[in-house]
């Protein structure tokens, strides 16, 4: 039986938004019979970070990975109840705009928009499931247990922020729902406004807890929870826990966006996170000794704090901790499908997750090879026969790599197949990194891979849990390992673990044992590939261009090794690239009264989504807003300037490096063409 899973909003990527950041990081994933067969967010598709577009190009991913069409499955799950989102949620949407229709009926407005995309009835194939048994079950099937626990911790979703289950054979037995007003990942959410931090930011603030003191601002924020018996709490209402911040200074002093963060900032962070970890683990520890299971599976937004996830392990009330590696709602979708085939099978069982390598594959190295082959103005590569070799010489003289191999991760993290990797013991190349790439906080740790046979030597885990696979546990780093591996170590001795199997992932353990050999630590700092405003990168394509627009050293794809021609902006090969808007972006020209003093003419590249998805507005030159009036996607830059009648020379080298920005920045899209 084959079982669609889908979560996203409704509209189109180019539509006017009407959902703000509602139902964000859309997905697709396609099972058959239970087992995974492709899965991805919409986000690596459309390159829109957490798009919440309706998730028409993952869906068709989905399909197309597997040759089948629409009319093929059997079932299509999404994770929210009906009568609550395909009804209430449209709706109420819709009735933010007197133009618009409002949807009669949920099911029927949910089948339209796959009638609209995909041309064909699904309405009898639709099945609806409430947000956090989405949540419990894309937990529970992939942790392989028996039974156990079930712990799904939100922002909101269908009028709740969570529920406890007892997982037991094929079942989920609701023990515990919490309310709206009890949502520790919307409380987690408006707290971190003070740091001056958003929503999607939330995952920031555990890496800036380690600097502060929790203890100077745990009493004001005990002025606001309350621990319950039988595993409850409560919150306060927003109004009392600002008015408390308020009395204590923290409004006055929080951080805006952009501003260094003060002692006050980390100390808040501290406060915080260790307010989220006392109530879950009461939450927990109420149901470990209410149920005696001795398994847990966690999931919802809430389960993506690993710190949190690393204190309910070291805590040593189960034997074994599982995490859903997409714990967001991304996960949903999963969850969704797993929801709908339990309903319709008689015998489901769980079946434990060995890897997330879902998405998009980069393709052959012939296919690789001629990708490399169309940039070969910005770029040199060889195709070698030992990659991992070739690497883990290039890693271990001091570089840092762009490496992409097979199928893209499902989830928010890259787990050696999308991956930037450099050596993880120098410190400075966390700062490195950061300045060539991630352009993100400095305090932010970066994440190791270890060989799975080789954890305990450099990593304090338990006897009980030996596989980190998923990058969701933030565990110790021995003391003795700590002065070796101090690009991934952070302030209080921990690291974000990823543990690699020769089984899962062979490519990437010979890349990692290569690299030991060559300095006697099987190790490798890896982080996600992709700058600071774009998704992980998903094709070959994608890689190239991060490649181009950040200093990374080397760029791995397949067997090819790539390196950078140091090219000047005046360099004719700028002129033969093709340009082209992203969807998403659209071309503006407004009156804006810069300093309340004269009106001026502003061109700007806005937004078309909320504010949630990318930077509403760049400006631009007068010159390139022209120009990019002109590009329609088949014409080159050169094109464009000489239309234009633009060259001369200092002109076209400042264009250029307009252009090249707004690429970094990926408000353009810039393909190779020919010379025209
Ligand atoms: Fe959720």
């Amino acid at each position: 039986m084959l079982a669609l899973g889908v979560h996203g909003s409704y509209k189109r990527v180019d539509e006017e938004n009407r959902f703000g950041f509602g139902r964000h990081d859309s997905t697709a994933v396609l099972l058959k019979d239970g087992e995974v067969l492709a899965a991805i967010e919409e986000e690596r598709l459309d390159r829109i970070k957490h798009s919440n577009c309706f998730p028409v190009r993952a869906i068709r991913y989905c399909l197309d990975q597997q040759s089948l069409t629409l009319n093929d499955v059997d079932l299509i799950a999404t994770n929210i109840e009906e009568h609550t989102n395909a009804g209430m949620y449209a709706k109420s949407a819709f009735l933010d705009d007197a133009d618009q229709r409002i949807p009669p009926d949920g099911r029927k407005f949910y089948a339209s928009l796959f009638e609209r995309e995909f041309g064909i009835d699904v309405s009898s194939k639709l099945r609806f499931c409430n947000h956090h048994l989405a949540h419990a079950w894309s937990a529970y099937v992939p942790s392989g247990f028996d039974r156990g626990l079930v712990v799904v911790l939100d922002g909101d979703g269908d009028k709740r922020s969570g529920m406890v289950f007892s997982g037991e054979g094929p079942r989920l037995i609701k023990l515990k729902e919490f309310g709206l007003n009890q949502s520790l990942g919307n409380l987690y959410t408006a707290l971190i406004k003070l740091i001056g931090y958003n929503r999607f930011d939330e995952y920031k603030v555990m890496g800036l807890a380690p600097y502060g003191d929790p203890s100077v601002y745990s009493p004001i924020l005990e002025k606001c929870y309350q621990l319950l018996p039988d595993g409850n709490y409560s919150l306060a209402d927003r109004l009392v826990w600002m008015s408390h911040f308020d009395g204590a200074g923290l409004v006055d002093r929080a951080r805006r966006k952009g501003e260094p963060f003060t002692q006050a900032h980390m100390d808040m962070a501290a406060a915080v996170q260790q307010m989220l970890e006392k109530i879950v683990l009461h939450v927990v520890s109420h149901f470990k000794k209410a149920t005696r299971h001795d398994y847990l599976c966690l999931a919802g937004g809430v389960a993506h704090n690993c710190t949190m996830n690393g204190k309910v392990l070291y805590s040593g009330m189960f034997q074994k901790v599982f995490v859903q590696p997409a714990a967001h709602d991304a996960g949903g979708a999963l969850g969704a499908a797993y929801a709908a085939l339990s309903q319709e099978r008689s015998l489901f069982r769980t079946r434990k997750a060995e890897h997330l390598y879902f998405g998009t594959h980069v393709g052959t190295d012939a296919s690789i090879s001629e990708t490399l082959h169309a940039w070969g103005d910005f770029l040199s590569f060889e195709k070698v026969d030992r990659v991992a070799e070739a690497t883990a010489e290039l890693l271990a003289n001091g570089n840092v790599v762009g490496w992409v191999q097979g199928r893209s991760e499902f989830g928010p993290r890259a787990l050696g197949n999308r991956s930037i990797l450099a050596d993880p013991r120098p410190a400075e190349n966390k700062t490195l990194i950061n300045q060539m790439v991630k352009k993100r906080e400095s305090y932010r740790p970066f994440a190791p891979s270890v060989l799975e046979d080789r954890v305990r030597d450099f990593f304090d885990v338990p006897d009980s849990q030996l596989d980190y696979p998923f990058m969701i546990f933030v565990v110790r780093v021995r003391e003795e390992a700590r002065g070796i591996l101090q690009a991934i170590t952070h302030l209080d001795g921990t690291a974000r673990l990823h543990s690699v199997s020769k089984e899962v992932n062979p490519i990437y353990y010979e890349l990692i044992s290569e690299f030991g050999r060559r300095t006697g630590v099987p190790v490798l700092l890896n982080t996600s590939f992709n700058n600071n405003v774009e998704p992980i990168v998903d094709t070959a394509e994608d890689a190239i261009a991060c490649y181009l627009t950040t200093g990374l050293h080397y760029l791995v794809i397949g067997n090819c090794v790539a390196s950078k021609r140091a090219l000047d902006p005046s360099h004719p090969a700028y002129g033969r690239l093709v340009v082209s808007l992203p969807r998403s972006r659209m071309l503006v020209q407004r009156q804006s009264q810069e300093g309340a003093e004269r009106w001026e003419t502003v061109f700007e590249l806005q937004n078309t989504l909320s504010r949630f998805f990318a930077s509403p507005r760049i400006k631009v030159s007068k010159q390139m807003f022209k120009l990019l009036q002109i590009a329609d996607g088949s014409r080159t830059f050169s094109s464009l300037l000489g239309q234009e009648r633009i060259d001369e020379g200092a002109e076209v080298e400042k264009l250029t490096r307009e252009l090249i920005d707004l690429w970094s920045r990926r408000a353009v899209i810039l393909r190779p063409g020919r010379c025209d």
